[in-house]
């Protein structure tokens, strides 16, 4: 037995690839022992198996392009769409005249107001599911940053910390003159350059945990290829769950370790797995247990399949179910289903497509990322809680469960929150307004006080990002010219430019979210036009750079068209009718409020995977 292991172990060293994660090449041995050395190694350089062409999409995200097979595994290096603007060493931007920009929270507070808002046409869920799917892709080590390490930010000790970026409130500010708080945490963002991958007189270019390609990384536990492994049962391929008040959810990842439903927050435990907010939780859960479900749909028609073959055809079918959902559904609607197929990120026939281009790299815009905080103002912090006979139950503050993934299973919250996000509204889109706790209670009991949105303004600074203006010019191609404050009145309303003018003074100082938060919504789409285009780049780039894309006929083990068929026919009400707790009634677009053409109906009439079609041959001569 241990010569085995020996043997294993010993052919995985002279085999396994080690490539530096920031420059995407491989890296020497004396090398690799530096950075160990330094503890540094998690970081900066990436070890995978060698690839196989026919092999199945990876968890850890390498091999996805063969010629460049690091990029797409957690920390690739982030993409820009405009070259960064930072003042002198890195510094924070100046303002065009060379002065200091003024506080985020008194930019926030003359741009966005505080209140309820509700929206006409989504239903909560589709707030929660921007957490998610954004989580999926860019770096969430935040928020656990000043929640969990550096934790002393708005103490005076904080201004000697150099991983510190806090943010101090006006004297004036129209709810901290009450309470006597001043100050915001928020930390640096972690770069290669800050943690010793490269020289830090290089731009700043920030780590991201998860993998770039749009692959569940909150699911498939992306760390590394053999994180995976404590999260399986090894039969039937499938994940292990954790059964709590009889409510499954996704399971501590090993015996002992106290991450998930156990008290994650009071042990400060930040592994890979969901424990973040509440739109995280919730999806997470359920495309959890979907990967099961789908596990067990395929083992009852391919009793022959081995525990291997099942996981992966189960992650792929859970991949391409939650990507359909996300670009057609969910997207189709924010951004319009018509104009995404004219951009080339939808196909316009429900049949295969094979847009994929080797030479361009996977890998994600910052701004992508960042404009997708947008969304915010769209995120009720008052949620309403129903019984499976959808009576109401009362409210909980969506905030408080942050980082209590645990709460989920107490007090009936899963089985009456999952009813709640589809039949309460959206807070207003587009409308103007923040929800109170989103401006002053961001994280819950978590924090004393946190303004997301300010912070939000504040990050965009900590990233360097270019003037608003030029992201105009980008997203207008280049033919429409934004020099003066009147230039954007095709965008704003004036009174809203009015605002802009109190806070800067110049078109140029305009911070790229301020401005974002200050347009109307486009023609045509659910989002700000500047939010629509930056969202559209990345989109245009993912399809084209993954070469496991579901739509595609000639990837490794792609669907055949029947397959593809099935996969086309999934919802967010078919995923919940197949694993939501309680779910036995829910309107066909779950992401929209019900209403006339969206009425309520029975689970029975949203459609379902047929598991049939993915019956193998081989298994019949095996029975
Ligand atoms: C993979 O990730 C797990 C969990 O984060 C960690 O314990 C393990 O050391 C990692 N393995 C490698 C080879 O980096
Ligand atoms: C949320 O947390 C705060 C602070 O702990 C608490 O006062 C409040 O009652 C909680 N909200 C709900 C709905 O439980
Ligand atoms: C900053 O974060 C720490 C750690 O979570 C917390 O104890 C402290 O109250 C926070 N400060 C504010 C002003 O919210």
């Amino acid at each position: 037995m241990w010569y085995t292991f020996y043997f294993f172990n010993f052919l995985y060293c002279i085999n396994a690839l080690t490539y530096h994660s920031y420059y995407g090449v491989p890296v020497s041995e004396e090398e690799v022992a530096k950075y160990k050395a330094n503890n540094k190694d998690a970081i900066c350089v990436v070890t995978f198996e060698p690839c196989d062409e026919n092999e199945w999409r990876r968890v850890d995200g390498s091999c996805n392009n063969l010629d460049y097979p690091s990029h797409g595994t957690m920390n690739t290096p982030e993409l820009r769409l405009l070259p960064a603007y930072y003042s002198e060493g890195f510094g924070l931007r100046k303002t065009k005249s060379g002065k200091e920009f003024p506080l985020t929270r008194s930019v926030r507070l003359h741009l966005l107001k505080v209140g309820d808002g509700i929206d006409d046409k989504f239903a909560t869920s589709a707030s929660y599911f921007i957490e998610f799917f954004t989580a999926d892709i860019v770096a969430i080590h935040d928020i656990e940053n000043y929640v969990l390490i550096n934790t002393n930010c708005c103490e005076p000790e904080g201004l000697n910390n150099p991983s510190c970026a806090p943010n101090f409130l006006p004297v004036n500010d129209n709810v901290h003159r009450f309470s006597g708080m001043n100050c915001n945490n928020m930390t640096k963002p972690l770069t290669f350059q800050t943690e010793g991958c490269v020289p830090t007189n290089t731009l700043p270019n920030r780590i991201t945990k998860s993998t770039t390609h749009m692959d569940l990384s909150m699911t498939y536990v992306h760390a590394n290829a053999s994180a995976i492994h404590d999260h399986r049962t090894n039969e039937g391929g499938k994940l292990k769950v954790e059964v709590v008040n009889g409510i499954a959810l996704p399971s501590d990842a090993v015996e002992g370790t106290t991450c998930l439903i156990k008290q994650a927050r009071e042990t400060g435990c930040t592994r890979n797995v969901p424990n973040t907010i509440l739109g995280t939780h919730l999806f997470s859960t359920w495309f959890w247990r979907f990967h099961n479900y789908a596990a067990d749909g395929l083992a009852a028609v391919n009793p022959c399949w081995d525990d291997d073959t099942l996981f992966h055809a189960a992650m792929d079918i859970n991949i391409a179910y939650y990507t359909r959902m996300m670009m057609y559904e969910f997207y189709g609607e924010v951004l319009g289903k018509e104009n995404l197929i004219k951009e080339g990120v939808l196909n316009s026939h429900d049949g295969f497509r094979d847009v994929y281009d080797k030479t361009v790299l996977p890998g994600v815009f910052a701004e992508y990322g960042y404009s997708i905080r947008w969304f915010h103002e769209t995120q009720d912090g008052t949620q309403e809680l129903y019984d499976k006979y959808h009576n109401f139950m009362g409210t909980t503050q969506t905030v408080n469960f942050s980082l209590r993934v645990q709460d989920l299973a107490y007090d009936e919250n899963l089985r009456r929150l999952t009813q709640g996000v589809f039949l309460q509204p959206a807070g207003g889109f587009g409308d103007g307004t923040i929800h109170p706790d989103m401006a002053d209670f961001g994280l819950g009991p978590l924090q004393k006080t946190l303004d997301i949105l300010s912070n939000d303004l504040a990050k965009g600074r900590y990233f360097g990002l270019a003037p608003y203006i030029y992201y105009r010019d980008l997203c207008t191609n280049y033919e429409k010219k934004h020099e003066t404050f009147e230039d954007l009145e095709y965008l704003m309303d004036k009174s809203q430019i009015n605002l802009l003018k109190k806070v800067y003074e110049d078109p140029w100082d305009i911070e790229l979210m301020a401005g974002i938060w200050s347009e109307r919504l486009m023609e045509g789409a659910w989002v700000p036009p500047t939010v629509y285009c930056l969202i559209v780049q990345q989109l245009k780039r993912t399809v084209v750079s993954d070469r496991h894309w579901y739509e595609r006929p000639n990837r490794p083990h792609a669907f055949t068209a029947e397959q593809l068929e099935q996969i086309n026919r999934g919802s967010f009400a078919g995923l919940l009718c197949a694993v939501g707790d309680d779910v036995t009634h829910i309107q066909p677009k779950a992401f929209l409020r019900i209403g006339p053409g969206n009425e309520k109906v029975s689970c029975e009439e949203i459609p379902r995977i047929d598991f049939n079609m993915w019956k193998d041959d081989k298994c019949n001569l095996c029975e």
